[in-house]
């Protein structure tokens, strides 16, 4: 499955046109980017309007009350859809347990390790995101990450969906989903990478310019 990594409503509208989104990851980054000192409530609720499936919107403060007061701020803009992303910590983890018990989905974010992966998904996450770009900025192979998270919820019987984020290259998309990843959240330049090669263009070229020449 994919997911949009976007916080834009006009990109999200038109690439869920094609038919292949079915969910959309935001951060606090995103926003900042794509629409500086935006509101988010505004933001989420027109991006909620374009798309189907979760919209994660995530914690933004570090303490468990007010953690917990802003995932109920977020949930009542569409309860059900909106997902709480939960940035991983030992505060996160009793957030994350007190969402997950309530229901709440929730996507536990900023994972590095395999380590981090298993210990949201035991406290009952909904989906695990595992940074693809940022790992390997480490000097890490993010691969046996992937899988080794990948082994573990299946092999116990756990609902986590693995989601893979920070993608930077077309080669992660590739690794990620061999590796064992249910989802991946891409951005729009990333989405239209994937779609495009020269050669396709090159070739419906070279069709339609002889249909047009056609004589007769
Ligand atoms: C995933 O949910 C995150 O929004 C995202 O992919 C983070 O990636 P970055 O390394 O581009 O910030």
């Amino acid at each position: 499955m994919i997911f949009l990594d976007s916080s834009d409503p006009k990109e999200i509208q038109d690439i869920s046109a094609w038919g292949i989104i079915a969910g959309v990851t935001t951060n606090p980054l995103i926003i900042a980017k794509e629409a500086g000192n935006v509101d988010l409530e505004k933001r989420i609720r027109e991006v909620l309007a374009v798309s189907k499936g979760h919209v994660s919107v995530e914690l933004t403060t570090e303490t468990e009350a007010e953690m917990l007061a802003e995932a109920d701020r977020y949930i009542a803009w569409s309860p059900g859809r909106v997902c709480i992303k939960v940035p991983f910590s030992e505060t996160g983890m009793r957030v994350l347990h007190q969402l997950a018990t309530r229901g709440v989905p929730t996507n536990v974010t900023c994972l590095m390790s395999f380590n981090q992966a298993y210990l949201a998904s035991l406290a009952g996450a909904t989906y695990v995101s595992i940074f693809s770009g940022r790992v390997q900025d480490m000097g890490y192979d993010v691969r046996p990450i992937i899988e080794e998270t990948r082994l573990i919820l299946d092999r116990e019987g756990l609902a986590s969906q693995i989601i893979v984020g920070s993608i930077r290259h077309l080669m992660d998309v590739n690794e990620a989903l061999q590796s064992g990843a249910h989802i991946l959240t891409v951005t729009p330049p990333i989405l239209r990478k994937m779609l495009w090669n020269p050669r396709t263009d090159e070739t419906i070229r070279e069709f339609n310019t002889a249909w047009a020449k056609r004589g007769g």
